[in-house]
């Protein structure tokens, strides 16, 4: 839930407040689901699925990428659903926050993102930022 989200630019629906993050596995037994992990990302309380999480950023998570995600989202996703050391694969990089979360957390990955601009000016930094290396521009 996103209780500060932009208003809704057509004035002809409602001002959306809320997203759904779809969860697939294909086992019926072997999904990954980090119950402590989550825990500890919630201030010690069982994680419950309703996340009413702020769309404010602070001016150093902020990048002029129109949909980009708070870095708590992601890091819970990432953190929640698969093991150190595991292969993701974002498929929308966008600003690079699910990147970032796999970096923090110990995450292997591997990212598309079609726009040239994004990778450049929002994705590259917060890697190195990230990693605090020098990154080629090897992308
Ligand atoms: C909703 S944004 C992702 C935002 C991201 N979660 C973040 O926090 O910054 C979706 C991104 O997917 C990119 N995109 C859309 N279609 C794509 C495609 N076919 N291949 C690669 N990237 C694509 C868009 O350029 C956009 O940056």
């Amino acid at each position: 839930m996103k209780r500060d989200s932009p208003p809704n630019a057509t004035r002809r629906s409602y001002a959306l407040s809320a997203e759904y993050a779809v969860w697939y596995c294909k086992s019926k037994t072997g999904w990954i689901f980090n119950h402590d992990d989550l825990k500890r990302l919630n201030g010690g309380k069982q994680m419950r699925d309703f996340w009413d999480i702020p769309k404010t950023m602070t001016k150093q998570e902020y990048t002029k990428h129109r949909t980009q995600k708070k870095y708590e989202t992601a890091e819970r996703l990432v953190v929640g659903h698969s093991r150190k050391g595991d292969l993701i694969y974002i498929p929308f990089a966008g600003s690079g926050t699910e990147i970032e979360a796999c970096i923090r957390n110990g995450r292997s990955w591997l990212a598309t993102e079609m726009e040239e601009s994004y990778i450049e000016d929002f994705i590259v930094p917060r890697i190195k930022a990230a990693m605090k290396v020098q990154v080629t521009k090897n992308h």
